[in-house]
């Protein structure tokens, strides 16, 4: 048994997808189902007994003590948090709230019940913290990639949240002795993820012939990491990770915002010749405040402490991922409700 937290989100529900096929062993999902959360997405579990989903928030200490005690699980997945950067740039405070004061409270639970476990149990216990690589800053064209010892820099009131909470779960192991693992990952791309997101959005509004809104000048650099290769990188170091150590996980894929987009507009042409061409609906639009120029992860030490490597290429994993929702028209129109179309007017409304 393991607890997931954030398990109805992008990755989370990849996650907890992946590991009943993989493991088959059994998963309580705790999500509190924010505009993010979708039990859409974890469908194909309804009838799966080793799957058990609860409603809550992560600040709700009572409900996770009363969860530990009576699951006992051997790990904590903790992916709950809020995610998108210029939502934390327009309303921070849920930042601090959920991935922030919400780790804390995962924490504190965690610590007391990890003490009391019996002398296996409490060997083999991990907490195991999912960030991102957004917390060590922005790189120069020639800077070397992110390593598990760059600096802390966060520069977005997400990223700053993702770091305070990065901090935390350090101290948690260096005070209390807590088995944490952290890993910070690069840009995620697969099924499932809320069209809030670049590559998302981008298939969205090309589906609706919407213009496809680039900030800036385009060419802001994300390493792309297919999300089925974050899930087995997480599997790792939940097995073999060295409790209070950092893992950085990556795809070995720098790419430029208008290189994705221009991909992923020929993929586009190819699937749905009849609205061709779709790189004609680019529009350069006002760019994000603080913008971070580039990201890149060096992933040197997951791939030889433990054996990890991304298996996906990009080419592949976006004509997957578009396919994918090409595929299912259903699961992107029932997101498409009033609360998604009053965001896509706060952010692109005045750009
Ligand atoms: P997401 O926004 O798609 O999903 C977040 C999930 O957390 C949702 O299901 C939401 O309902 C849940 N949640 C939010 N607040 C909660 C609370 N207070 N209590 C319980 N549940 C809550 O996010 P994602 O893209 O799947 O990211 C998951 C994790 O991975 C995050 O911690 C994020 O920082 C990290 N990460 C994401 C990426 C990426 O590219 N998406 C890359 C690196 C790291
Ligand atoms: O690096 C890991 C991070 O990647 C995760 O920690 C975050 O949770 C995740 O949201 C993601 O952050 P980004 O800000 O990099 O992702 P996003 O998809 O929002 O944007 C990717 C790039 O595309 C970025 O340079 C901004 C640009 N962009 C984004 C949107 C939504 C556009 O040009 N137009 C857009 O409409």
């Amino acid at each position: 048994m393991i607890l997931v937290t954030g398990g109805a989100g992008f990755i989370g529900a990849n996650f907890v997808l992946d590991w009943i096929a993989t493991e088959g062993a059994p998963v309580v999902n705790l999500d509190k189902l924010t505009y993010a959360g979708n039990l859409e997405n974890l469908a194909s579990l309804k009838d799966d007994a080793r799957h058990c989903f609860v409603k809550g928030d992560i600040n709700d200490r009572t409900l996770i003590a009363q969860l530990l005690s009576t699951h006992q699980p051997r790990a904590i997945v903790h992916f709950a948090a809020e995610s998108h950067v210029d939502r934390s740039i327009s309303g921070p405070g849920e930042f601090v709230q959920t991935n922030v004061v919400g780790t804390f409270s995962l924490l504190e639970e965690a610590r007391a019940y990890w003490s009391a476990l019996a002398a296996p149990a409490k060997a083999q216990f991990r907490f195991l913290h999912v960030s991102t690589d957004e917390v060590y800053g922005s790189l120069g064209p020639d800077d070397p990639a992110f390593s598990e010892t760059t600096p802390y820099a966060p520069n977005s009131p997400y990223a700053a949240s993702k770091a305070a909470s990065d901090h935390l779960v350090r101290a948690y192991h260096h005070t209390y002795g807590v088995p944490t693992i952290t890993t910070n990952c690069s840009n995620n791309y697969g099924p499932l993820q809320f069209p809030e997101k670049l590559i998302p959005l981008m298939i969205f509004n090309a589906l609706h012939g919407k213009p496809l809104p680039v900030y800036g000048d385009g060419l802001n650099v994300r390493d792309w990491l297919y999300v089925g290769d974050h899930c087995a990188g997480i599997r790792a170091a939940l097995r073999r990770g060295r409790p209070g150590e950092t893992y950085n996980i990556g795809g070995n894929s720098e790419k430029n915002n208008l290189d994705v987009v221009n991909t992923l507009c020929a993929v586009m042409d190819e699937l749905r010749p009849d609205t061709a061409p779709h790189a004609k609906l680019i529009q350069f639009v006002t760019d994000r405040p603080g913008h971070d120029r580039r990201y890149a992860i060096d992933a040197e030490k997951i791939r030889w402490e433990l054996g990890w490597a991304p298996a996906e290429n990009f080419a592949a994993g976006l004509r997957k991922t578009v396919r994918w929702y090409l595929d299912h028209p259903q699961w992107t129109e029932n997101i498409n409700s009033g609360a998604y179309r009053a965001w896509l007017d706060l952010n692109y409304g005045s750009r």
